[in-house]
């Protein structure tokens, strides 16, 4: 089932007809199914339990934090992955529990090591030696033993968009495999540090399992490596990066994802945990945006838009395509012409697409950025002084809006002169 579809004519979120959206949240606006993050995540843990994994699912907030985003999949049983003392404090008040939550990143800071051993958080994911050591006193001076994975890199590369590709050895995250041994011997030794997990992570928007069966078959040679060195391993963090369909990309079925898990680590008898993110919030968003100007130039023809590269930045980020479609169902025998979608940032770069075919539009018109659901909204900015963009939550015939347009004037009440210029 689709979550977003024409009915009667219109295009639907759920049982919501969008046009009622526009109306009261205003545009842009981000729109979200419940629906469809329930579905995502009951097919992602579905396929997990069908292959007899022991499993669980960490929900990697980063794609999208809202609260109310994390309560859905925290009511379905996921977990929550976090990067920041910020992100954990939303994990937390969106009700997931502490044991559930895993922390990663690459720089953690001491602050954010007390937040999350007060928060009693299931593991921390450790990407460096000074990190492990930070670590490790921060526990001890909390009286408290932290459970630990080391992220390894396995230097595989993922064959994704550079900027979001992350196991290959030049990449700035975790620590060379081939020097984890030395790295768990050392974990060991050091005080208030259970080395008790494995945790990998090569990138995200994956649409070939190769490279994934890569890195988990030289994760689960280190696990055996490692228990033979005497470190109890009984857990594996195999992050996330499952990648979706935009439009043009054929991801691999989760179920298929799924086979490589089972074929590489499945004989390991380790707890898994996965990170997804972009599979489970992706398709359950939307961008909804409204036509301010058709401009018809000499070569080309524009719908300037009210959403801009600050509320997606994801085309001028990644060169990524969102398909974009109208609000109101194209008539079936009607002309499609060649638009270019524009944002009103003073950029060239605040392009969503060019020769996007659409039907005629006009002023007033309706459109929509679908699989806007991960990497939208957490990555928006008031750039250019816009508003920070609003967020709705659908579910069946209800929606309700779940961060609220912040207008320039609240950030600027954040500003003030300096005292010299009164
Ligand atoms: N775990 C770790 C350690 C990660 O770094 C990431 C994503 C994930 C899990 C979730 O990956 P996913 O399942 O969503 O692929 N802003 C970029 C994507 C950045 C991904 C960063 N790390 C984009 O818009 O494409």
């Amino acid at each position: 089932m689709t979550h977003f579809e024409y009915r009667n004519g219109e295009m639907h979120a759920e049982g919501v007809a969008l046009s009622r959206i526009a109306e009261v949240a205003e545009t842009p606006v981000y729109v979200y199914s419940a629906g469809a993050l329930a579905e995502a995540y009951t097919r992602f843990s579905s396929a997990l339990s069908t292959a007899d994994l022991n499993a669980r699912v960490c929900y990697a907030m980063k794609a999208n934090s809202n609260i109310a985003v994390i309560r859905t999949l925290a009511d379905l049983g996921a977990g929550a992955d976090v990067v920041s003392g910020g992100e954990l404090e939303r994990a937390l008040a969106a009700g997931v529990s502490g044991p559930d939550i895993v922390f990663s990143g690459v720089g953690k800071t001491p602050g954010e090591m007390r937040q999350a051993i007060a928060a009693e958080i299931g593991q921390f994911n450790v990407e460096s030696i000074p990190e492990l050591e930070m670590l490790s006193h921060v526990a001890t001076s909390m009286g408290a033993t932290v459970d630990i994975a080391i992220r390894v890199n396995p230097d595989v590369d993922a064959n994704t968009h550079h900027k979001i590709s992350t196991g290959r050895q030049e990449d700035k995250f975790g620590i060379d495999i081939a020097r984890a041994g030395d790295i768990y011997a050392r974990a060991a030794e050091l005080p208030s540090i259970a080395p008790v997990s494995i945790a990998v992570h090569i990138g995200s928007q994956l649409t070939d399992v190769a490279p994934f069966r890569a890195a988990f078959a030289r994760v689960a040679e280190l696990t055996r490596e490692l228990r033979a060195a005497g470190h109890n391993i009984g857990k594996l963090d195999l992050g996330g990066g499952l990648g979706i369909d935009y439009g043009r990309q054929t991801p691999p079925p989760v179920e298929d994802y799924v086979a490589v898990v089972a074929e590489t680590v499945g004989d390991l008898e380790c707890e898994l945990m996965f990170e997804p993110g972009r599979y489970l919030a992706g398709p359950a968003g939307i961008l909804m945006t409204q036509v301010i100007y058709a401009k018809e130039a000499e070569a080309r023809r524009f719908a300037i838009v009210d959403a801009a590269m600050n509320d997606l930045i994801r085309p001028a980020l990644y060169d990524a395509v969102h398909r974009i479609e109208t609000v109101r169902e194209p008539a079936t025998d009607g002309a499609l012409q060649d638009w270019d979608v524009v944002g009103p940032v003073c950029e060239t770069g605040d392009t969503f697409a060019k020769g996007c075919q659409l039907p005629a539009l006009s002023e007033g018109a309706l459109l929509v950025m679908r699989d806007a659901g991960a990497y939208g909204a957490v990555m928006s900015s008031v750039y250019n002084s816009r508003a920070l963009v609003a967020e709705v939550l659908v579910h069946d015939d209800s929606f309700a809006v779940v961060r609220a347009r912040q207008e320039p004037a609240t950030f600027m009440g954040y500003e003030t002169l300096a005292d010299w210029q009164n």
